[in-house]
């Protein structure tokens, strides 16, 4: 097993000591819109980008969409959000349905190995606690069950003082509304007064206050907590929309196989749009070969931020240039290989090295240099 893989909590675990496995692989931070980022320790990675995670799910995940053309009028639409984090895609999307009054069927299942994380999600200070409240909510309801098996974990959470100003006001406010009635001899008593009032003031059909922003009563979210390699084996599609929101290809490579995106195609139907974040050639190339056409997104700047994938031209704004498609024929462009989707890191990295090597393709920056050279000669 490969260092990465073992300082990655992949089982959920309840114990005392299973906080302090988690605050030892997560760090909460303030991104630079205000809503809360995480930085995970083992892979050395963050889980959103510094410059909002709030504004990087809505401009590289759901802008992209064009869900006003694209997905508005479907009767039924069906999510994927490959590692759920804490949410920030599946929120972005909720807030596109609302905002768009979307009145079709929504089933959103979100893949993500620390079920903590996702437990965490509707607590989090992410930036639309004060206008859509309801997001929070929707994802309560559809969590609650599982939220109060772990009340001990999420109470801690809510009320450390080093995690409170990482979590939406409404919550702390709640907590401390009833803090009076905390019976410190009976913690069991206290976690289930307090998930009862949370229950009662956002989920609840009884509180006529807060039912008016649950009348989206068509969402359906699963969650699945293991790795999502063995989830999309036993998943059925097709998806109209897939996230894919993993970690650094070249820190953490699982789940941008040239085999992983092969099963994602066969999850996919003819308008099925694939969303990431990376630019990488040989992600882009592994896309290809699994049966996707590729295309580039890009950011309100201008800047490269992603990559389209599905089988619709018409959905792709911005094809690979000649450039890009030459980049995939070089060592950039030779993607991971993961037979039966179960390898470890360690094991994908040794396979793609010695595969890499046998290749001996051009490599990049020499690619990059003539590329450079060709573009200066045309313009002289
Ligand atoms: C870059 S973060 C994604 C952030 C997330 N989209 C959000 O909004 O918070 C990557 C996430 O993938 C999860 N992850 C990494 N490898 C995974 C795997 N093989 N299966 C399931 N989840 C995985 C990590 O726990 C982490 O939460």
């Amino acid at each position: 097993m490969c260092a990465n893989d073992s300082n990655i909590t992949s089982e959920y675990d309840d114990s005392p000591n299973c906080f302090s496995s988690f605050e030892n692989e997560v760090r909460f931070q303030f991104t630079r819109d205000g809503s809360t980022g995480l930085y995970n320790t083992g892979v050395e990675d963050v889980y959103h980008s510094i410059y909002g995670a709030k504004t990087e799910a809505e401009e590289k995940f759901v802008l992209p969409l064009n869900f006003e053309n694209n997905f508005i009028n479907k009767n039924n639409i069906k999510v994927l959000d490959i590692c759920y984090g804490i949410g920030y895609n599946t929120k972005a999307f909720l807030k596109k349905i609302i905002t768009t009054n979307y009145n079709g069927q929504i089933t959103i299942d979100a893949l993500e190995y620390n079920k903590k994380l996702v437990l965490i999600s509707p607590f989090i200070k992410d930036g639309y606690e004060d206008k859509y409240p309801e997001i929070s909510f929707i994802l309560l309801r559809a969590l609650a069950d599982e939220i109060h098996s772990s009340s001990d974990f999420i109470k801690y959470i809510i009320t450390h003082p080093q995690y409170r100003k990482f979590i939406a006001p409404f919550y702390r406010r709640l907590i401390k509304k009833f803090k009076h009635l905390t019976y410190s001899y009976n913690p069991l008593e206290s976690n289930n007064r307090f998930l009862h009032n949370i229950y009662y003031h956002c989920i609840s059909p009884r509180n006529k206050k807060h039912l008016k922003p649950l009348k989206i009563n068509k969402i359906i979210f699963n969650s699945y907590y293991e790795d999502a390699r063995k989830s999309i084996k036993s998943l059925n599609g097709p998806y109209d929309i897939i996230f894919l929101d993993a970690f650094t290809p070249t820190k953490l490579p699982t789940l941008w196989s040239y085999d992983f995106f092969k099963r994602l195609n066969s999850l996919s139907n003819d308008d099925t749009i694939l969303l990431t974040y990376s630019n990488s050639a040989a992600v882009r190339h592994a896309m290809i070969d699994a049966g996707f056409y590729a295309g580039k997104l890009f950011d309100k700047e201008g800047r490269c931020c992603g990559t389209i994938a599905t089988h619709n031209k018409n959905f792709i704004l911005n094809p690979l240039n000649e450039y890009d498609c030459g980049l995939m024929k070089t060592g950039a462009g030779v993607y991971y290989r993961d037979k039966d989707l179960n390898l470890t890191a360690a094991e994908i990295l040794e396979e793609y090295a010695i595969r890499k090597k046998e290749l001996n393709l051009e490599s990049s920056s020499h690619y990059n240099k003539f590329h450079k050279r060709e573009k200066v000669n045309a313009k002289i």
